[in-house]
């Protein structure tokens, strides 16, 4: 992870001035550049980079992906109406679907989206409303991965997925009903270092993905879980040689099934984390006993990573890069003990009304926040080729209790 160069800190202070904080910058340039290169990568003639929009569903990233011909990976009926209202072709969307219920399952299908299933008892919901249908469906891949273990989705101790010894109770159902499997799905996990563990999720997922089990595959997809430094002493994945990697094995697999299939993976924090840095003030320094405290204008209620998986986000100071550094716990202004992006961290002298960024925000940032102590969220702003855009406002305080009072039944 690069460290932010002097003419990007100036423009990120004049945005701070310009729209004030907090706010998150995108970067809408790397976003395209990390699209595109995983296609680069990935040595695969039919390859789909879907991308997973939970991670961030900013609509001026989304019509930024989909100007740059990106497919989608939703996991909610609001997240397909997004993708289909900015004009994405139904064809180039896949919904996962976890946990959902019958009318929840007949809006999609309405929409005409293709349903990636992950358990027995909904894959039988859909067969007895929509036989004869196309379906994708979804394994638990029996491999544990990824960065904590609440982002970890595959093994034991996981809701996600149909177990691979299960296959001929689905094969069952399928005939039944005469679905057509047309695809077939995992995830292992997310953040994940170990890329031996990618290459034996996908091929316990290939073991089971035979003529015999599926004759009418059209595309296997592998999931999301590509792991970025959040650490600046973190190396990066070579990701050159793990493309090469995951083609042999495809390769490999098709041959054994005599047809050339699409492969599919859905990454979303590779593609837009390290994009988006969260940008907020400090308004006061308080030293309580050993600690030196710098409270925000911020918190978790606007990236709540730190806190829910103790994850690392770099701070940099950007009014005073060159300070002296000192030890900081850097909190925010909830009033909830937790409310810290970082504790004990080595950060350039700050002095109340410096700006930080919080960087790596970019993914599972703006879309996991929350209305937390009723504090707004912060706006967003997309930069392209040195452009900036603003693409959500902040609301006002007094709008946003408007907006409480207005949803008000009474
Ligand atoms: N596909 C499926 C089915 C998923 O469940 C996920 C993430 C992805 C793709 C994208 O994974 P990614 O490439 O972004 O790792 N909030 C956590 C991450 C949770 C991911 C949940 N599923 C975090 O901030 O680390």
């Amino acid at each position: 992870m690069s460290n932010i160069t002097s003419e990007e800190r100036e423009k990120l202070l004049e945005y701070a001035v310009k729209y004030s904080t907090p706010l998150y910058v995108y970067n809408g340039d790397l976003i395209i550049q990390r699209y595109k290169e995983l296609y680069e990568y990935i040595k695969w003639n039919k390859l789909r980079i879907l991308y997973a929009v939970k991670a961030n569903y900013n609509v001026g990233i989304l019509k930024l992906l989909k100007s740059s011909g990106a497919f989608l990976d939703t996991v909610s009926p609001a997240e397909v109406h997004l993708a289909l209202k900015l004009g994405f072709a139904k064809e180039d969307i896949l919904y996962t679907a976890n946990n959902i219920t019958d009318q929840e399952m007949h809006e999609v299908k309405n929409l005409g989206v293709l349903f990636n299933l992950g358990s027995i008892s909904r894959l039988k919901k859909y067969a007895r409303a929509y036989p004869g249908t196309e379906v994708c469906l979804r394994f638990n891949p029996d491999v544990v991965a990824g960065a904590h273990k609440n982002v970890m989705t595959g093994g034991d101790i996981t809701k996600f997925g149909i177990l691979l010894s299960e296959v001929d109770a689905v094969k069952e159902i399928v005939k039944e009903y005469d679905l057509k499997v047309i695809g077939l799905h995992e995830h292992t996990g997310s953040g994940i270092g170990e890329t031996e563990k990618v290459f034996t999720s996908m091929k316990n997922l290939l073991g089971i993905a035979s003529r015999e089990n599926f004759p009418g595959l059209q595309f296997i997809d592998f999931g999301g879980g590509f792991k970025i430094p959040y650490k600046p002493t973190t190396p990066r994945i070579d990701y050159a040689s793990f493309g090469e990697k995951i083609g042999a094995i495809f390769t490999e697999f098709c041959e054994r099934y005599r047809k050339e299939l699409y492969m599919y993976f859905e990454p979303g924090k590779y593609i837009v984390s390290e994009a988006g840095i969260l940008l907020v003030e400090v308004n006061t320094l308080k030293q309580n006993r050993e600690r030196l405290i710098a409270g925000t204008n911020s918190g978790f209620n606007h990236l709540i990573r730190p806190i829910l998986y103790g994850s690392y986000h770099q701070i940099e100071n950007l009014s005073n890069p060159a300070g002296k550094p000192k030890v900081y716990d850097v909190a925010g202004n909830l009033c909830e003990t937790g409310d810290y992006f970082a504790e004990q961290r080595e950060i350039p002298e700050i002095r109340e009304g410096d700006i930080l960024a919080v960087k790596n925000s970019g993914a599972y940032g703006y879309s996991m926040g929350s209305l937390y102590n009723l504090r707004a969220m912060p706006a967003e702003v997309l930069v392209i080729n040195g452009e900036d855009i603003l693409t959500t406002k902040r609301l006002s305080n007094s709008e946003l209790a408007d907006r409480l009072i207005d949803s008000y039944l009474k």
